[in-house]
């Protein structure tokens, strides 16, 4: 008999590289110089690295938000290193959730109004809309803030917005650069409590970090030097289940029930394919 065959990985990277240019063409920066790297589908995987490194730019291209200069990238087994724009943003809309370390909320908007904003490119009714951005809030312990604006939360508070606008389409993957980087320690600790708690509910999560914690916390740690992978190798959290730590309860209560939830609802997706 043979093997079954293996799931596709959650991403795949070969000879990515990326230079920045000058408006002439010439180089810039060769910001990633052949990275290869595979990110198996439930894994918790932290970036990290001296500043210049590369991570944000690995960042941007695990996560759609820009494309290499050469090299192949399949996301959930589908290439996506040669889209175009449109379908760029498609893929990122539907399959992943980002979560940035400037929290990036629109002030304007309400909490919830944050929350909806990427199911609008979904063309999912107004009341399902708000209907699915509440339950996440209430998911993340923010059911009390619901219709303040960003301004008036606390920075933890406003991160777990965040993570709520960056969950409410159900992706697969969840991607952060620093998201604990403009948090005090303790706040930062709670955050990562919710993130543990997203990870063992099967979320694949791979983050950027200057943050050691993470490192303690995660499977695996892929370190960057210059544009290459310098070393990949276990995190603290690897082969240990993910435990519930003191004061973690408030923000990651039933956070794997929630999840799988979330997952389970059809996506109601009329935009024609
Ligand atoms: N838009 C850009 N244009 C030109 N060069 C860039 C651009 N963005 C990044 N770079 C350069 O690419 C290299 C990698 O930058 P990147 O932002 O990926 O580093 P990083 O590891 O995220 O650093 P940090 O920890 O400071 O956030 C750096 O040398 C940087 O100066
Ligand atoms: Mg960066």
């Amino acid at each position: 008999m043979s093997p079954p065959s293996p799931l596709p990985a959650a991403a795949e990277l070969t000879g990515i590289r990326k230079a920045y240019l000058r408006p002439d063409g010439s180089i810039l920066v060769e910001a990633l110089r052949g990275i290869d790297l595979r990110i198996e589908s439930g894994e918790y995987v932290a970036i990290m690295g001296a500043s210049g490194s590369g991570k944000s730019t690995l960042m941007n291209i695990l996560g759609c938000l820009d494309r290499p200069t050469a090299g192949g990238y399949r996301l959930d087994g589908e290439e996506v290193a040669d889209l175009d724009d449109h379908h760029l943003s498609r893929i990122r809309g539907r399959r992943i959730g980002f979560v940035f370390q400037a929290f990036n909320l629109i002030p304007e908007l309400t909490v919830v109004e944050n929350v909806e904003v990427p199911l609008f490119y979904q063309d999912i009714h107004r009341s399902i809309r708000r209907e699915r951005a509440l339950a996440m809030l209430d998911r993340v312990g923010l059911s009390d803030r619901t219709s303040h604006r960003p301004g008036e939360l606390s920075g933890g508070q406003q991160q777990r917005v965040a993570i709520a606008r960056a969950l409410v389409t159900s992706p697969a993957v969840l991607m952060a650069d620093e998201p604990t980087g403009n948090l005090d320690s303790s706040t930062g600790f709670a955050i990562l409590g919710l993130i543990d708690e997203l990870h063992a509910s099967g979320l694949t999560i791979i983050m950027v970090t200057h943050d050691e914690r993470i490192a303690a916390r995660c499977e695996r740690v892929v370190r960057l030097r210059d544009g290459l992978i310098e070393r990949d190798e276990p995190g603290g959290g690897a082969g240990k289940r993910t435990s519930r730590r003191p004061g973690d309860e408030t923000l990651a209560r039933d956070a794997s029930a929630w999840f799988a939830a979330s997952q389970a609802r059809p996506t109601p997706i009329a935009d024609g394919d």
